[in-house]
């Protein structure tokens, strides 16, 4: 049996997905910047497709621009935003878990000359508001904080935040990579100003995402060329993925995420039943992303752990897959109070609309018989009360 439960590193391109994209490579593969019939008919299918993502944010059409994913959409509306406001000051507030496109963007801009704070976040993963609130400056320019957290699936109110941003008249970015389609955003009624997405989360293809800029907002581009996406990210538009993307976010239904969120807890209460020593980290219920479960196993290597669920068909991850080649334990972990000895006993299991509660059942079946196994041999002795 195979089970496949690092969703948050990637998902399966959803079939209906890849049908919708094959006619862009051979039939409509025109450049939609081409005034002539076979360009302007992609173009059409560009509209669409960006009409589609405005719909379901309830943004207008020119607020969403195309880029080849959330990296670069974290990236330009970090470093794009700071390089356009940077006469109305170089103080920028992020937190300690966002995913290093945020982080490595801010210390990018801090060889530049910017100050960088980072607001620190409760045992389960919530940003201290009032703390975030207390580091604005007069210089502060810009504040970014992830949507819902792609390590421990805390989900934050960024309604609240946005408020606090807009009272100081601070712009707020928001990535929402891992949040998109599973908790709803209405920019008209949110008060955040850009928000990055990416499709391959999604069930749709990779190297292709999106950023929302609220009008009004000046962002620079980060890279030179012709005048695509409203002057604000040249190259030529990648059709099929973008037609892909779309397709994913029409297929996403709330009904998937209520089935992924019984699931998620039908899981972490099997490994508590099945498993002594372990903690579940980040949030319960509605405000953890409805398909993140994030474990520490006392007396455990994840590492190993891992390896042993990936030679029986388990797909897991020990830390995001950004960073999990690294052994440096999580800093998301760190930062709500984990220990380096239990991060590094951590695995994380990220659900997909496609998941069975028959590999729910097998994952735990495995992970209880090599748990056991690795204790056995282990020197650590710990004792953990299963909190949950
Ligand atoms: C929260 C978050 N932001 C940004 C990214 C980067 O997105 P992409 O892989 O589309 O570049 C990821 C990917 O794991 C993510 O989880």
């Amino acid at each position: 049996m195979k089970s496949y439960l690092d969703n948050g590193a990637t998902t399966i391109v959803d079939p209906a997905v890849v049908k919708a994209m094959i006619p862009f490579f051979s039939d409509i593969y025109g450049n939609p910047s081409s005034v002539h019939n076979v360009g302007q008919e992609a173009k059409r299918y560009l509209d669409e497709s960006r009409e589609v993502i405005a719909k379901k944010i309830r943004s207008s059409f020119d607020e969403i621009i195309f880029t080849s994913g959330g990296t670069e959409s974290d990236n330009l509306a970090i470093i794009g935003f700071a390089g356009a406001n940077k006469d109305k000051g170089k103080h920028i507030i992020t937190t300690n878990i966002e995913h290093p496109a945020v982080t490595n963007s801010c210390d990018a801009l801090k060889k530049e000359g910017f100050d960088i704070s980072k607001v620190g976040v409760d045992k389960v993963g919530f940003v201290d508001i009032e703390k975030l609130e207390g580091l604005i400056r007069d210089d502060t320019i810009l504040v970014s904080v992830i949507h819902g957290n792609n390590e421990i699936g805390t989900i934050q109110d960024i309604s609240v935040i946005g408020d606090v941003c807009r009272k100081h008249g601070v712009t707020f970015h928001t990535d929402a990579v891992q949040s998109f389609t599973k908790v709803p955003i209405d920019v008209k009624n949110i008060p955040v100003d850009m928000i990055s997405f990416s499709s391959h989360k999604i069930h749709g293809p990779k190297g292709i995402g999106a950023l929302y800029i609220r009008k009004g907002i000046k962002i620079s581009p980060t890279s030179h060329g012709g005048g695509h996406e409203f002057n604000k990210r040249a190259g030529t538009e990648n059709i099929p993925g973008i037609i892909g993307f779309a397709r994913a976010i029409k297929l996403a239904s709330h009904s998937h995420c209520k089935n992924m969120s019984d699931l998620r807890d039908y899981f972490i209460s099997k490994v508590f039943e099945e498993i002594s020593d372990v903690k579940l980290n980040g949030p319960k219920g509605d405000s953890r992303l409805c398909n993140n479960v994030n474990i520490s196993f006392a007396n455990i290597e994840a590492e190993s752990l891992g390896a042993y669920l990936d030679v029986n068909g388990i797909c897991t991850s020990s830390g995001s897959a950004c960073s999990s080649h690294s052994l440096q334990p999580s800093h998301v972990l760190i930062a709500i109070g984990i220990d380096k000895e239990l991060a590094n006993g951590t695995l994380r299991f990220t659900l997909s609309r496609f998941t069975t509660k028959e590999e729910i059942d097998y994952t735990v079946d495995v992970l209880k018989k090599h748990a056991n196994k690795l204790r056995k041999i282990s020197p650590l002795k710990r004792v953990l009360k299963n909190v949950f």
